[in-house]
């Protein structure tokens, strides 16, 4: 059986950043109240002609370039997404469209975990032999979906993409994933109309349910309890321990969630990667702009082993376990 390996990545964060100065002018916050209870000190914000797929078409254009392939060496786009530009056509479909791709293009929809589902159809179909080189971009500009009035979420969201190509491979790359889902927990974090439940009126916009819901300290329980399981879980299915990750890579969602589940998991600090601070929580992106920031850091090396962890809405979770066999540039 042939592995998937990481032969590219890129990111893109768009230009416009939102302070926690900018947000102390909009609710009744502060720099100091957001600093501490999440680490958050700024995060970004697409542009108001700028939908997700352009967020994703520019993280995908640089993995390409990082992984030297061309439109037509792609077998296979997968965009994990909740922030779609429209429900159809799929976001993975406009971006195949900016990028001059030819092969089939899909969304994968789980909320901030939407980047470790899709990294698993995208391993799947190299494990398979149904695809030799696939592009996983993880792409949300959630804070579309925001409501600006509302403390409770509008200091923690930011926008973002970053993409792997991941590509047929004798050597290991991915190595282990384990995937989770509990829908009895929907309720907590939710954008409640806009779908075939609720599809928008006027009153319900009126009424703000458009926006993001969130009972914070329900999904921060919960992130806390599933991502040390989740890690563990992923490292076992791969044959390791943590004593044998070089980095842990969380969802970016809340740098005292990153603090409580390395001790838990008794990684230590310097460990375990950390970017909140200048991009917020970016949804399905995070992950995947962590470990580009880790790669353009230049502190990624052939034989390092990552646990990519995510955690969201529906609620989902997700682990996977990666070698990383790339050089680095
Ligand atoms: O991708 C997954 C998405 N979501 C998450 O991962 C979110 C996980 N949860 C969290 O990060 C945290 O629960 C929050 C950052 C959202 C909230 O922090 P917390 O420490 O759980 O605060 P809290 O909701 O328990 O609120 C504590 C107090 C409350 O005031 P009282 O009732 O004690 O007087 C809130 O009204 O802080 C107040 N508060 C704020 N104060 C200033 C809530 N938001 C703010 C704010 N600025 N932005």
């Amino acid at each position: 059986m042939k592995h998937a390996a990481v032969i590219g990545i890129g990111s893109y964060l768009p230009e416009r950043r939102l302070t926690n100065q900018d947000l102390e002018g909009m609710v009744e916050t502060s720099d100091e109240w957001i600093t501490t209870r999440t680490g958050i000190r700024e995060r970004r914000l697409a542009e108001i002609d700028q939908a997700t797929s352009d967020l994703a078409t520019e993280a995908g254009r640089r993995a390409m370039a990082d992984a030297g392939i061309e439109a037509n060496d792609l077998d296979l786009l997968v965009v994990g997404t909740s922030s779609p530009d429209m429900i159809f056509p799929s976001t993975a479909c406009i971006t195949q469209a900016n990028l001059g791709l030819t092969c089939p293009a899909y969304d994968v929809m789980a909320a901030c975990t939407s980047f470790i589902f899709a990294l698993q159809n995208a391993t799947a179909a190299i494990e398979s032999g149904r695809a030799r080189t696939v592009m996983v971009i993880g792409a949300d500009a959630l804070t579309r979906h925001v409501d600006f009035s509302d403390r409770g979420t509008c200091i923690l969201f930011g926008d973002g993409a970053g993409a792997f190509i991941l590509q047929a491979s004798d050597e290991p790359g991915v190595l282990g994933i384990e995937l989770g889902s509990d829908g009895k927990g929907g309720d907590v974090l939710k954008i409640p109309a806009g779908g075939s439940a609720l599809p928008a009126t006027v009153e319900r916009v009126e009424a703000g349910l458009h926006y993001v819901q969130m009972a914070g300290n329900e999904v921060f329980k919960f992130a806390v309890r599933v991502i040390p399981k989740a890690t563990e879980a992923a490292l076992a299915a791969s044959g390791m321990a943590v004593s044998d990750l070089t980095w842990l890579v969380p969802h970016q969602a809340n740098q005292r969630i990153l603090n409580t589940v390395a001790e838990r998991l008794g990684v230590p600090d310097e460990r375990v990667v950390s970017n909140i601070e200048l991009t917020g929580n970016t949804s399905a992106a995070s992950i995947p702009l962590a470990v580009d920031d880790l790669y353009t850091n230049g502190s990624l090396h052939p034989g390092d082993v990552l646990a990519l962890v995510g955690f969201g809405a529906g609620l989902t979770w997700g682990a996977a376990v990666v070698r990383w066999t790339k050089e680095v540039q």
